[in-house]
């Protein structure tokens, strides 16, 4: 008897299971009640008084292991079932979409990386600003209908009845920037300032109450009209492909003098005509001109030595056409399924 609970001992300690039909076989032969183990504990009852106490021990020794047994086989058995059947570690991740850039943020980078290539640089300039900075140093009168109530956000106004140039407002356009550079820099000064801008427009397709711009300044001696042209038609061919025409249409803006607008031919007809373009197969992109000499003067810029020319554009304008999005508000609506479109190097 001790000697075959001392076997059952020996080979018990050398089972190993590979699947749960052979653990359960392992539970049959030796713990189930026609198991094994149970035998001996019948044949017990014969054991000679004198060797009841070492079998005894014995025999509760082997039952105790065959059980541990049984639990350590069951729970390696678990874990490399649960790597089988739900938790394979070669098997591919979840699919995760890689980010891409807001289409303002890559045309902004693209209008950056155009005007670096011909020497501008980067400049910037704060949101919240005063009227100094966004009207009055750039030659607005007084009187001039920007400065409303229905144009500006007003985050403190001084008098109700007039502005006046301490007044803190949101700027209405980067060209606020412009006054900021020349106020601390001497000529010559090529930059671009890109930045957000914010109207108190009702919020439609073609509207919205915050966009982006992105604006140039040159200062230097001898800058002329067809510095201005050339700069311009180097943007327009980069931008929108080397076929692109452009034209320049007088216009008025306070800060320069000359002013023009800058139209490009319409790339989605070539010119002759459609929806987009309104059927005149042209595209404004933005305003220009040189530089007032009252703003030179303004910010102590000798005017009779130098000269400039400056320009802004609506980045969302940009994007537009060139991605054909024709809704305004899907720029600031972060629908994933409309920015997914924009996966690009930039
Ligand atoms: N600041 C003008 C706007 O927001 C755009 C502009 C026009 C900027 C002519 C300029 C410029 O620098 O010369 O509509």
């Amino acid at each position: 008897m001790l000697k075959k609970v001392n076997d059952l001992l020996q080979e018990i300690s050398n089972i190993s299971v590979k699947s749960s039909e052979e653990l359960e076989s392992f539970r049959l032969k030796y713990l189930s009640k026609k198991g094994l183990i149970s035998d001996l504990f019948d044949a017990f009852r014969n054991v000679p008084a004198e060797d009841k106490k070492e079998v005894g021990q014995k025999l509760n020794l082997l039952k105790q292991n065959a059980v541990e047994k049984y639990n350590f086989l069951k729970s390696g058995l678990l874990s490399t079932e649960e790597i089988s059947e739900g938790n394979d570690l070669t098997r591919p991740a979840f699919p995760f979409s890689n980010g891409s850039r807001h289409p303002i943020s890559i045309v902004r980078n693209e209008i950056i990386d155009i005007f670096s290539r011909i020497g501008f640089t980067v400049a910037e300039g704060p949101e919240i600003e005063d009227d100094d900075h966004v009207f009055t140093k750039l030659n607005f009168a007084p009187e001039h209908p920007a400065r409303d109530m229905q144009d500006t956000f007003y985050i403190s106004r001084i008098s109700s009845e007039d502005s006046s140039p301490e007044d803190i407002l949101l700027r209405t356009h980067t060209s606020s920037v412009q006054i900021r550079v020349m106020q601390r820099e001497k000529p010559p000064i090529r930059n671009i300032f890109p930045g957000r801008v914010f109207r108190n427009e009702a919020i439609s397709a073609r509207a919205h109450c915050i966009f982006h711009q992105v604006e140039g300044l040159y200062i230097d001696e001898n800058v002329s009209f067809a510095d201005l042209k050339q700069t311009l038609r180097f943007f327009a061919t980069e931008m929108f492909g080397k076929e692109t025409e452009i034209r320049l249409r007088p216009s008025y803006f306070p800060f320069t003098e000359p002013s023009a607008e800058l139209d490009v031919s319409c790339k989605i007809c070539g010119g002759k005509g459609c929806n987009v373009c309104k059927h005149t197969g042209w595209l404004e992109i933005l305003g220009c001109g040189m530089v007032h000499p009252n703003v030179l003067e303004a910010c102590n810029i000798d005017s009779n030595k130098y000269t400039g020319f400056a320009f802004g554009m609506g980045i969302e304008r940009i994007a537009m056409l060139k991605y054909q999005v024709n809704d305004l508000r899907l720029y600031f609506e972060n629908d994933i399924r409309f920015l997914d479109q924009f996966k690009t190097a930039f």
